[in-house]
């Protein structure tokens, strides 16, 4: 299977962002860490992160036309009001597990409510950078139930 692991919005800055919340972890760190469990699961994971909207929907798009699996997404700050990610989602068949850092839902009102949810195959939140680890074995071990 190949797995695109997608970051939205202030991800690039893992790290130095807010490390209280999100941890000391760059996303390098991260990237390489997925990749290398990849190769461990007979996985192969690739991995993209912008800060623009445009370029998430394209590359949900492009996702579908090239015949990934699935995509773990964090969506950042978007997750709670892009219509147009959530379209996106929602127009394509690859499967999509939503994945945020903090625990949203002991954070900030805007952050309980999710648009992109209900499009999504499922959602992990709270549990840090295991939250992307314990997605990618949620596609692994579903592997033979899609194919049956
Ligand atoms: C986040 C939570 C969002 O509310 C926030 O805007 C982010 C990161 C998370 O991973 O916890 O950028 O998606």
């Amino acid at each position: 299977k190949k797995i695109l692991m997608l970051n939205g919005p202030n991800l690039n800055r893992l790290g130095k962002r807010e490390p209280g919340i999100y941890g000391v972890r760059t996303l390098k760190d991260l990237e390489e860490r997925m990749i290398q469990l990849g190769t461990e699961m007979q996985m192969e994971v690739v991995c993209f992160q912008s800060n623009h909207e445009g370029e998430l929907i394209d590359k949900l798009h492009e996702a579908e036309d090239t015949g990934i699996d699935g995509i773990i997404f964090n969506p950042g700050a978007f997750t709670h009001y892009s219509y147009a990610i959530r379209d996106a989602i929602a127009g394509i068949a690859c499967p999509v597990i939503e994945v945020h850092i903090s625990n949203v839902y002991k954070r900030e009102e805007f952050r309980h409510k999710s648009v992109v949810a209900p499009v999504s195959k499922g959602q992990i939140a709270g549990l840090g950078l295991l939250g992307y680890e314990l997605a990618l074995d949620a596609f692994k071990r579903e592997e033979g139930k899609e194919e049956e």
